[in-house]
C-alpha cells in the first residue's frame, strides 16, 4: 500500500535535490523496479536522457487506483513508522523520487500488477491525467520526456548527450554489479550497450567490465560475527593510475565510503603506490540496524554505527585474500631469507648441486617458503607472473638504488645479448635492456604528447603503406599522435600513406611493421589503459625498442642505464613487467658462505 507518510516522519527524511542529471532518473527508476521484486530491468535512453529516458520492469507493478498517490510527495510503500526508518532493507523509503522527478518533465508510467488491469497515468506541467486503461504488461514501464523543460538554468548545466550517456551507463553497471541475478538490458539511441541475462558475479563482472576481468579477480567471502562480506578485488593488473573501479555496496546499494575504500587501499599496502586505485566490488552486508542511509536525499552516503570496526575487519579480510600475492617474491631473494634473529641464512634451502635456480625452491613450502605450485603456475601463466613482478618491484622501489651515482656505468657489461650487469654500492643490478628502453620511449612517447614531439630521421626512401577503410580511419585518429613521437606521414591517397620520417630512435626498415602494429594491438588492447594517450604511448614504446638479441656497446649501454634512472619509474615497464633485478652483497656473500 502506498500511503502518506506521517507528518513527524516527513521531518526526518533527509529530502532534496534528488534530481541533477539524467542519471539520477535513471538511478531512482531502477531501484524502484529492483524494490518491486524485479528480475529484468530494461533502460532505453534517447540522446543521452536529453529526449527520453525509460526503464521497464518485470515487478509487482502499481495497482490502478494507487498511481495518483505514487507521485506524491511522501508517499511509499516502503515505510510507514519512524521505527521503520531504522531498519530500512529497501533501496528507496522516502517517497520522494517520483514526485521531484515529475515536477521537473513529462512523466507517464504504465503499470499493471500480477493480476490485475492495466492503467496509464501522465502527468504534464506539474498536472495530473485521468487514470486509463492501458495494456497488460506485466509490470511498470516509466517514461520520461522533457527533462528540465521548467528550470532552464539545470537544463544548461546538461553535458553533451556523450557525457551524459556515460554517466548513465556508470549507474546500470554499478546496479549490475550489486544484483548479478537480475536482468539488465541497457539501451541508447537503438544501440545495445549492455544486455545481460542473470549471472554469477565473475560473469557479471566480465560482461559489464571487461572480459579480461575474471581473470585477475581475488574473491572475498567471510563473515566476522554479524558482519559479512562478499565480492572481489582486483589483483595488479587491475590496478589504474585514476580512480572509477572501486564499486563498494551496503546490503546492495551502491555507496561511496572514503573511510571503507581507504581500508581496502590499505590492504594493499606496498603493492600499489600512492595515486594507484585497485580494483574491487565489495558488498557489506552489515545488520539494517547498524547503519542510518538516510543521510542524504542521494542515498550514496551512509553512517555506520561503528565505522572503525568496519574498517578493520575489511581491511584484515582483504589483506588476508592479498597474501597469495604478498608471498610470491623473486626466488633468490626468497631462499635466503634471513630464518633467526642471528642473522644465519638457512642453508638448508640450498641445494649447491643444483644450478637451476627453480631447483633450488623448496618442495615443502610452507607460509615463509616459497608456494612451489604457483611458482609453476606463474611459468604458464602471464598473468601470475606480471603480479609477481610487480610485487618485486613495488617492493624494490623502497629501497634505494634510485641514486644514479651507485649505478657504476663504466663496470657495465651486455650478457646474452639481452641483459646489462652493473655493480651498484649495495651489490649489483641486472637490467633487461628491451623493458628498460620500453619505459624510456613510453614516458618520452606521453611527454612528446603534452610538447615537442620527438626526433625524427627522415627515410632516404619514403614508405607506402596501404590499409583497409577500418584501418584507415582509426588511423586517422592517431595521425596526430604519430606525429608527436617522430613519425612524418602524409596521405597519399584515399587508403595509403608516404612514411616520410620515422622517430630518430627506431630502427630503421620497421616502420610498415610499427605502424600496423600499433594500429592492430592499440585496437585490442587499449582498455588495459587508462587513457587513450597512455595506450599508444605503451604500444609504440614496445615496438620500438630495442629487442633481445641486439647487440648494444658500452656507450649505448651508459646511455641506456642513464635514461632510464631519470625516468619516473625506471622499476617497471608499461605492462607492468620489472626492468631491474637486484642482488645484494649481502645475498652474494651468502651464497659464497662468507659470514
Ligand atoms: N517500478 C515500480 N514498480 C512498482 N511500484 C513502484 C515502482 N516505482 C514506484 N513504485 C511505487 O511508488 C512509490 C513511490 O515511489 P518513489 O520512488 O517516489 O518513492 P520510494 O521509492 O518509496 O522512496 P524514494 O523517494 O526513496 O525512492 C513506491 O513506494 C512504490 O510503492
Ligand atoms: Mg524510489
Amino acid at each position: 500500500m502506498i500511503k502518506a507518510l506521517p507528518e513527524d516522519l516527513k521531518n526526518k527524511i533527509s529530502a532534496g535535490e534528488v534530481v541533477e542529471r539524467p542519471a539520477s532518473v535513471v538511478k531512482e527508476l531502477i531501484e524502484n523496479s529492483i524494490d518491486a521484486g524485479a528480475s529484468q530491468v530494461t533502460v532505453s535512453i534517447e540522446k543521452g536522457g536529453h529526449n527520453t529516458i525509460q526503464v521497464r520492469d518485470n515487478g509487482h507493478g502499481i495497482t490502478p487506483n494507487e498511481l495518483p498517490v505514487a507521485v506524491k510527495r511522501f508517499h511509499t510503500s516502503k515505510i510507514y513508522t519512524i521505527d521503520d526508518l531504522f531498519s530500512i532493507s529497501t533501496l528507496g523509503f522516502r517517497g520522494e523520487a517520483l514526485a521531484s522527478i515529475a515536477s521537473i518533465s513529462e512523466m507517464s508510467i504504465i503499470s499493471s500488477s500480477k493480476k490485475g488491469e492495466g492503467a496509464e497515468l501522465s502527468i504534464v506541467n506539474g498536472t495530473l491525467s485521468k487514470v486509463q486503461p492501458a495494456p497488460k504488461i506485466g509490470g511498470t514501464e516509466i517514461s520520461i520526456r522533457n527533462l528540465f523543460y521548467n528550470t532552464p538554468a539545470r537544463k544548461k548545466f546538461l553535458k553533451t548527450p556523450r557525457t551524459e550517456l556515460r554517466k548513465i551507463v556508470n549507474v546500470v553497471r554499478c546496479y549490475g554489479l550489486a544484483f548479478p541475478d537480475i536482468e539488465f538490458k541497457l539501451i541508447a539511441d537503438n544501440r545495445n550497450i549492455f544486455n545481460v541475462k542473470s549471472e554469477s558475479l565473475e560473469e557479471r563482472i566480465d560482461n559489464l567490465l571487461d572480459p579480461t576481468y575474471s581473470r585477475n579477480l581475488i574473491a572475498i567471502n567471510t563473515t566476522k560475527g554479524d558482519y559479512a562480506f562478499t565480492g572481489f578485488v582486483g589483483n595488479l593488473n587491475l590496478v589504474r593510475s585514476r580512480p572509477g573501479e572501486q564499486y563498494l555496496f551496503l546490503n546492495r546499494r551502491f555507496i561511496k565510503d572514503r573511510l571503507i575504500n581507504r581500508s581496502i587501499y590499505n590492504a594493499y599496502e606496498s603493492l600499489i603506490k600512492r595515486g594507484e586505485y585497485p580494483f574491487f566490488v565489495i558488498n557489506l552486508i552489515l545488520p539494517i540496524d547498524q547503519v542510518d542511509v538516510n543521510v542524504h536525499p542521494m542515498k550514496t552516503q551512509v553512517r555506520f554505527k561503528d565505522e572503525w570496526r568496519l574498517f578493520h575487519l575489511l581491511k584484515s579480510e582483504v589483506g588476508h585474500s592479498l597474501n597469495s600475492i604478498l608471498e610470491t617474491v623473486p626466488f633468490f631473494d626468497k631462499s635466503f631469507q634471513k630464518t633467526n634473529s642471528n642473522q644465519k641464512y638457512d642453508y638448508t634451502k640450498f641445494n649447491p648441486a643444483n644450478h637451476n635456480i627453480s631447483e633450488t625452491v623448496p618442495t615443502n613450502p610452507n607460509q615463509n617458503e616459497i608456494d612451489f605450485n604457483t611458482f609453476e603456475e606463474g611459468l604458464n601463466s602471464s598473468n601470475i607472473n606480471i603480479r609477481r613482478a610487480k610485487d618485486y618491484v613495488s617492493k624494490l622501489a623502497q629501497t634505494k638504488i634510485q641514486d644514479r651515482e651507485t649505478i657504476a656505468t663504466e663496470n657495465i657489461w651486455q650478457i646474452h645479448k639481452k641483459y646489462i650487469v652493473s655493480e651498484v654500492n649495495s651489490g649489483l643490478v641486472i637490467i633487461d635492456q628491451h623493458v628498460a628502453h620500453e619505459r624510456i620511449l613510453y614516458e618520452d612517447a606521453l611527454k612528446a604528447f603534452e610538447s615537442t614531439s620527438m626526433a625524427s630521421q627522415t627515410l632516404l626512401f619514403p614508405e607506402i603503406i596501404e590499409f583497409s577503410p577500418d584501418d584507415f580511419d582509426v588511423l586517422f585518429d592517431i595521425l596526430p599522435y604519430l606525429e608527436k613521437i617522430g613519425f612524418k606521414i602524409i596521405k597519399q591517397d584515399e587508403l595509403s600513406i608516404r612514411i616520410d620520417a620515422i622517430p630518430s630512435e627506431m630502427a630503421l626498415g620497421n616502420e610498415r611493421e610499427v605502424i600496423r602494429e600499433i594500429l592492430d594491438n592499440f585496437l585490442n588492447e587499449r582498455k588495459q589503459y587508462s587513457s587513450f594517450q597512455e595506450g599508444l604511448a605503451a604500444m609504440f614504446a614496445c615496438k620500438a625498442a630495442i629487442k633481445a638479441g641486439d647487440t648494444l656497446v658500452r656507450e649505448e649501454m651508459q646511455e641506456l642505464v642513464n635514461r632510464l634512472f631519470s625516468t619516473d619509474h625506471p622499476y617497471y615497464c608499461p605492462h607492468g613487467r620489472p626492468i631491474i633485478v637486484q642482488m645484494s652483497l649481502d645475498e652474494l656473500d651468502g651464497r659464497f658462505e662468507r659470514h
